[in-house]
């Protein structure tokens, strides 16, 4: 991979011309229609619209999972269209962290297990993994709660290991796939706040999808989508109180 992966100038992701159709039965579903968009390092962002408008499929290509079926998709200088699945894989592993509705962690291992889990890829040592594990558990507030297992923690707990989990690599990228959807307004404003204080602590890219308008107050950028297009895509004086 060129420069290792890393990313020469400001810009994290880029899109242009993006389309994704997918073929049910006899017809072709346009779930992406010339979605042109550009994402700078340390943006918070969120993509916005009803359901259906096309928001995991975006964020399923941003993250390498996916692939446009033409225009062009480009993620910390490599162009996801190009990438072989393994050149992907370890895009993921190193640059892109996700996050997902159902927190999606594996319930027989500990938090701190799951939040060393993305590591265990990378070839730490152990001494250098436990640093990143127990500073990772600390900037979500969850340092005591490290022997937990996913079924002995609330929602909200859930979710900010999966955070950690996100993050401990220090990733450039986060996605985030309706991160709240699950939770209450108590757990979703303390998620928010907790990825707040990493994107500016730490320089984190976030680009959220969500329909959630305690979601929606947190973010600098909003960008709508309505039937796989770019609706409306605006700045916006986040309100975090
Ligand atoms: N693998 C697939 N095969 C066929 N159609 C798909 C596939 N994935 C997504 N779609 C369709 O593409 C459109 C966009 O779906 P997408 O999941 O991106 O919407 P969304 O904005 O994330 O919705 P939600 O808010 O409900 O999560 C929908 O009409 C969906 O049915
Ligand atoms: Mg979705």
């Amino acid at each position: 991979m060129k420069n290792g992966g890393g990313v020469e100038d400001s810009v994290v992701v880029s899109t242009d011309k993006l389309v994704r159709t997918f073929r049910v039965g006899r017809s072709e579903l346009v779930a992406l229609k010339d979605v042109s968009l550009e994402f700078h390092r340390g943006e918070f962002a969120g993509l916005v619209g009803p359901s259906g408008s096309g928001k995991t499929t975006l964020l399923n290509i941003i993250g390498t999972l996916d692939t446009p079926t033409s225009g062009t998709a480009t993620v910390l200088g490599e162009r996801v269209e190009k990438l072989s699945p393994g050149q992907a894989a370890a895009l993921r592993s190193r640059q892109i962290g996700f996050i997902f509705q159902t927190f999606n962690l594996l319930p027989v291992y500990s938090a701190y297990e799951n939040v060393e889990f993305p590591l265990l890829l990378l070839g730490l040592s152990s001494a250098e993994r436990r640093k990143k594990v127990t500073d990772a558990l600390e900037w979500v507030g969850l340092a005591d709660r490290a022997k937990s297992k996913p079924t002995q923690l609330s929602g909200g707990e859930s979710q900010r290991v999966a955070i950690a989990r996100a993050v401990v690599k220090r990733p450039e990228l986060v996605l985030a796939d309706e991160p709240t959807a699950n939770l209450d307004a108590e757990n979703s404003h303390k998620i928010l706040q907790t990825m707040v204080g990493l994107n500016r602590d730490l320089g984190t890219t976030f680009i959220f999808s969500t329909h959630d308008e305690k979601v929606i107050r947190y973010l600098r950028r909003k960008i709508s989508l309505v039937d796989g297009k770019v609706a409306n895509d605006e700045a916006r004086s986040p309100n975090t109180d």
